[in-house]
């Protein structure tokens, strides 16, 4: 078991927690040595920094601030009131965005407020389809997306495999939609916001950009920005941004007052303080040249491990990655999604089994699988290791099973842990 120290990334007084609940405070330690002990290639997870992991543990989320700064419900709202500010200021600098709202709780209520700053139940909304890379709150039916709003969905070629901009324009003259949009959880490529931007113009429609997955580039200006092209942009801030879990949106000016009112009081209730501050922390450590260069490091790895497991078998959907994340077709190989997924878990690789377009399979079973580079970046990979990453996968997939005990699958575990030792994610600060 990990050594314990208070000061290792638990937030202010772990000691305090062992003494009083062991049993939480020991899975909080075997979820960090779970972190530490395999290769962590999920392309929404990151690994956030100590000082935002202490905002996140303060005594913030102690306090109830519903309302915005200066404007709030509840009194003794002074400190918080900075921290919001800050948090905001920061936000806008980093995106050039017009106006910014840090209190959406997830990813998740930061798309339902977009909806309820724009749509009213029964419109129409043009988004891309779950099963071709876009995400359940893009009018899938089982979510409030699909079962609140009249959702009509494009998709990617099957030619090309990236998106169909001839279908999104053709849906968007039919359906007319008062909302167009972009954005998803398995797209690998950069998307065209101006052929977005002329189509929504063309039919009158709010055109949103759901960022969440590649926002983390934007920010470190490896990728063009959806920010002045969209009337209102959300995000998640702990995929490649490597902030706390929360949301956010950014938006133009004119659409500030409806975005603050969908946030609250429309769609929750008080903010969650001590996760703006870790936001604000997040802001200004993806203002600086080290978190640029980091999200260069995400981009090269990501093209270096897409296109090795390209040339051993496992084919890039769209021939390749132009962000953070690849998605893969097993066809070639023979293997499914779940069980690729479940001798990678036996060697000590997580990733995610993924649908890919026109996939022949359930999802639950899927052709594919989608790795990213964010995590193993923020350990101090390069390219080097992403071929011996791609090569690692290759192995579990094609020789190894699901049974750890499996002699291939133990070898590969063995290499993988060899590599974690020279690249640890959160190593103790000894060895920061
Ligand atoms: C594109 C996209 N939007 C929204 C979300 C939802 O975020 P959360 O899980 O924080 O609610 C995700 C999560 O993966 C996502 O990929």
């Amino acid at each position: 078991m990990t050594a314990v120290t208070p000061d290792t990334y638990y937030g202010p007084d772990f000691g305090a927690l062992l003494e009083q609940d062991p049993e939480i405070a020991g899975l909080l330690v075997s979820e960090l040595d779970r972190q530490r002990s395999g290769l962590q290639l999920i392309a929404s997870e990151n690994q956030t920094s100590p000082a935002v992991l202490a905002a996140l543990g303060s005594t913030l989320s102690n306090k109830y601030a519903e309302g915005y700064p200066h404007a709030r419900y509840y009194g003794g709202c002074a400190e918080v009131d900075k921290v919001e500010d800050l948090a905001i200021a920061r936000a806008k600098a980093l995106f050039g965005a017009e106006h910014a709202n840090v209190q959406p709780h997830s990813g998740a209520s930061a798309n339902l407020a977009v909806y309820g700053a724009f749509a009213a139940p029964g419109d129409t909304v043009l988004a891309m389809s779950l099963d071709h890379g876009g995400h359940l709150t893009h009018g899938f039916k089982v979510s409030f997306s699909g079962k609140w709003f009249n959702a009509v969905h494009y998709g990617v070629s099957q030619e090309t495999e990236d998106i169909d901009y001839d279908q999104v324009e053709k849906l968007a003259k039919e359906h007319r939609p008062k909302i167009i949009l972009a954005g998803g959880s398995a797209i690998p490529r950069l998307i065209d916001f101006e052929r977005f931007r002329a189509i929504a113009d063309e039919v009158g429609a709010i055109f949103w950009v759901d960022a969440a997955h590649f926002i983390g580039l934007v920010a470190g200006k490896v990728i063009p920005s959806p920010v002045p092209h969209a009337d209102v942009v959300s995000f998640t801030t702990h995929k490649v941004l490597r902030g706390p879990r929360g949301g956010a949106i950014v938006c133009k000016e004119e659409h500030a007052k409806k975005i603050d009112r969908a946030v609250f009081p429309m769609m929750q209730g008080g903010p969650l303080m001590h996760g703006v501050a870790g936001k604000a922390v997040n802001f200004a450590e993806c203002a600086t040249p080290a978190y640029q260069a980091y999200a260069q490091g995400v981009l090269d790895n990501a093209r270096v491990l897409a296109d090795t497991l390209g040339e051993l078998g496992i084919r890039p959907i769209t021939g390749g990655t132009d962000t953070h994340l690849s998605l893969h077709d097993l066809r070639g190989v023979g293997v499914t999604g779940v069980d690729a997924e479940a001798r990678c878990d036996a060697a000590g690789i997580v990733l995610n089994k993924n649908a890919i377009p026109f996939d022949p399979e359930k999802p639950n079973v899927a052709s594919g699988i989608r790795v990213g580079s964010p995590s193993v970046t923020t350990q101090g990979m390069g390219t080097e290791e992403m071929r011996t990453v791609a090569q690692l996968i290759h192995r579990a997939v094609t020789e190894g099973d699901a049974d750890p005990e499996h002699a291939v699958t133990r070898e590969v575990r063995g290499q993988v842990t060899e590599l974690l030792t020279s690249f640890p994610a959160y190593p103790e600060p000894a060895a920061r």
